[in-house]
């Protein structure tokens, strides 16, 4: 689970706007983090209102293979993660479908949708996924105890004032690295 923060513990500005939270180096370091996963996956929000490509452009490596939840596929077709640039997965209720480079994967959209999410990468041969949000995605995982390691990077300089709170840190968790690179501290929890 990775996400950037502000030092007022927000993830974006209030009605979802763009926060540039890391710098130039944490970003680089986060594309490092990609190029060591199998994939990456967001949430729905995130995707429309970040339109991110989740690649590893400011690093050398494979980009992951791209995961975003739509289950209605109501996402818009112009997005980056739907340029076929990398193999991308649209977890969804509607339709399973291999067009190009997108795999539709149709899942049972029960309540315990992280378990399903687990169940369709593992069956996709895909053992390793960092998570990028947005907050309600990573809560999902941590309330259903899914979870291995969370990289937070804080901008120990940036008050957002309001706006999306970060995700709140299950219970149990112990620090293992704390690092700085400018004002970017980043720390680093596993199971205690
Ligand atoms: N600073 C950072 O590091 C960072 C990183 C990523 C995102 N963000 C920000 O976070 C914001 C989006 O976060 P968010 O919390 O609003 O949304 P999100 O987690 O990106 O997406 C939430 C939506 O995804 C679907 N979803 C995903 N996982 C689900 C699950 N396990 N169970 C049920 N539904 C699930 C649901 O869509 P439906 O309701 O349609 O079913 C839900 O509304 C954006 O503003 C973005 O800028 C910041």
């Amino acid at each position: 689970m990775k996400w950037a923060e502000t030092a007022d513990g927000r993830i974006a500005g209030i009605g979802n706007k763009r926060l540039l939270i890391s710098n130039e180096y944490t970003n680089r370091l986060v594309h490092k983090w990609r190029s060591e996963e199998a994939a990456i996956l967001v949430g729905t929000n995130t995707a429309f209102y970040d339109n991110p490509k989740l690649t590893t452009r400011l690093w050398s490596g494979t980009s992951p293979v791209r995961i975003v939840i739509d289950k209605e596929l109501r996402l818009p077709a112009n997005l980056h993660l739907f340029d076929g640039e990398v193999k991308t997965i649209v977890l969804n209720s509607l339709k399973q479908a291999e067009e190009g480079n997108i795999f539709y994967l149709k899942l049972d959209w029960l309540d315990n949708l992280s378990v399903k999410i687990c169940e369709a990468l593992y069956n996709q041969n895909i053992q390793s996924v960092i998570v990028e949000g947005g907050t309600r995605m990573i809560q999902n995982f941590f309330d259903a105890g899914i979870w291995n390691e969370i990289r937070v990077i804080r901008n120990t300089a940036l008050i957002a004032g309001d706006g999306l709170a970060a995700p709140v840190l299950p219970a149990g968790i112990k620090i293992i690295t704390e690092s700085r690179i400018g004002t970017d501290s980043i720390t680093i929890y596993y199971r205690s």
